[in-house]
């Protein structure tokens, strides 16, 4: 069986600074993989390279995406074979209703694939059955990106997107960050009710206590630039007993 994400031995740079030396990671449809480690290890770096975010050099190894190689595509090309990654700092986009946002980038992905655009009031349906089941009031959407919007309005944003693009890699980094308990029960509803045999997620935390809502069927722990540790949930909970000091001496 052809992985869907398949990370070799990833080597990539910023600045000249080596950020990941050497990760290795695979994904498999219908999987919730978490992965877990202390500030600076590298993991938002890790969900940008792969998204295809500018500034990252890849020195070494290859990422296989559906056994293609995704560092070879563009990143719209990336988004329209099902590549999402939620970000961990959602930008706003002044003058550009989120509304118009989210058809013009649904539209743009379906064109990609050969699809059929979605029509205005097609559209318009969808979006208010996807808003309503995570809370999000339509005037939200009559705002520029992310503009004025809270902390929990940005991530349900993202949840949004992706229950509207349906890809087939979501990556959520740090969805967690900033978010209240109820918050992040919306958030995390909205992400567990994606959950399908076709598509697999990558949860980003630096807490255990997100993956209390969204359940990981692997932990990967990361620290300094690749992946130190695998194991089942039950690693997660380990963690946060233990800290991640001991996993320091494991990467140095
Ligand atoms: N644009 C950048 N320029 C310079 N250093 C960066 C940049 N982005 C990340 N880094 C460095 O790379 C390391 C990993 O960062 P990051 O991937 O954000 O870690 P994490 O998400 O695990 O907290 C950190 O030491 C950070 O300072
Ligand atoms: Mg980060």
């Amino acid at each position: 069986m052809t992985a869907l994400l398949q990370v070799n031995n990833l080597q990539v740079r910023v600045e000249d600074n080596e950020i990941l030396h050497g990760l290795t990671l695979t994904v498999n449809a219908g999987e919730v993989h978490a992965i877990m480690g202390p500030n600076g290890s590298g993991k938002s770096t890790l969900s940008h390279v792969i998204a295809g975010k500018p500034g990252y050099e890849v020195t070494g190894g290859e990422i296989l995406f559906k056994g293609e190689d995704l560092l070879e595509m563009a990143p719209d090309v990336r988004a329209a074979r099902g590549v999402f990654l939620a970000f961990q700092y959602p930008v706003e986009i002044p003058g550009v209703t989120t509304m118009n946002f989210l058809r013009t980038a649904l539209n743009a992905q379906r064109k990609a694939r050969g699809e059929s655009e979605f029509l205005v009031p097609e559209f318009l349906k969808k979006v208010r059955d996807v808003a309503a089941s995570l809370n999000i009031p339509m005037d939200m959407l009559k705002r520029g990106v992310n503009v004025g919007f809270s902390g929990g309005e940005k991530k349900r944003n993202e949840v949004l997107q992706m229950a509207l693009f349906q890809p087939s890699l979501c990556i959520l980094d740090e969805m967690d960050s900033g978010l209240d308990i109820d918050a992040l029960r919306v958030a995390a509803d909205g992400v567990n009710a994606l959950r399908s045999p076709e598509r697999a997620m990558v949860v980003i935390t630096h807490y255990q206590r997100l993956l209390n809502y969204i359940v990981p069927d692997f932990v990967h722990v990361m620290s300094k630039g690749r992946v130190v540790k695998s194991g089942g949930k039950e690693l997660a909970l380990e963690l946060e007993a233990t800290g991640y000091a001991q996993y320091e001496d494991v990467a140095a």
